[in-house]
């Protein structure tokens, strides 16, 4: 089997999730990987651990230790299923802290290519065009102003029985905005190939629509 990788990137909120679950279910024979779902995985470890960002040591040590283990969409640790731990406020809030921290991105990014390899799959996050597969044969960059992202979110939170607050919701997306676009370590930016979808005004089956005719496959 050929590899394909379907690089899509964008902001929080920007409908990567929904919109790569459903082009993986269209095509024969693809994978998804939410690479979000596993930053919010060692931030939920550390968490539950007390670790703070600066104390890479522990850090480290935890990393070692963790079996990280996703099935379909079910994402568990040692063995534990924490798919609903990982979406609380408290992960959201402090995930992009976590998340720039080298070490963790450096074993997660190992961990990607290897679920990845030879496979055809589509992974989304926020350096997957520019840092864990600069060579993906199609990279999407999804955007959409913050208030669309938001409003979605407010809803996303409300279907699953979660209470948001708009303007609590907007603030956080702002935050989380600056934080992934300004760290150091591979920051959310859109590669120079990637093509760049703004998805403010089309429906899901729009933007899944779009996606599908660009590959080539
Ligand atoms: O996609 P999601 O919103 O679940 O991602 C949670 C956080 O994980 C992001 O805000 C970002 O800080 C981090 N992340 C990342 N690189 C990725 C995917 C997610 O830094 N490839």
């Amino acid at each position: 089997m050929k590899r394909y990788v379907l690089a899509i990137d964008g902001p929080a909120g920007s409908g990567k999730s929904t919109v790569s679950k459903l082009v993986a279910k269209k095509l024969d024979g693809f994978v998804y990987l939410d690479t979000g779902a596993m930053y919010r995985m060692i931030t939920y470890k550390c968490l539950e651990n007390n670790i703070q960002v600066e104390e890479i040591e522990k850090i480290k040590k935890i990393l070692e230790e963790t079996n990280f283990d996703i099935k379909e969409d079910k994402f568990f640790l040692d063995n534990k299923d924490v798919s609903f731990d990982i979406r609380t406020k408290e992960v959201t809030s402090n995930v992009s802290k976590y998340a720039a921290v080298k070490i963790i991105r450096e074993k997660l990014v190992d961990i990607q290519r290897k679920i990845s390899e030879g496979k055809k799959i589509v992974i989304d996050g926020r350096d997957i065009g520019t840092v864990v597969f600069p060579d993906a044969e199609l990279k999407i960059f999804l955007v959409a102003s913050p208030e669309e992202r938001a409003n979605r979110r407010v809803k996303d939170y409300e279907s699953k029985g979660i209470k948001a607050d708009y303007n609590e919701t907007l603030k956080e997306i702002i935050k989380r905005d600056k934080l992934d676009s300004e760290r150091e370590e591979s920051p959310l930016k859109k590669a120079e190939d990637a093509i760049e979808l703004d998805t403010s005004k089309l429906t899901i089956d729009e933007v899944v629509e779009k996606i599908l005719s660009y590959m080539k496959i």
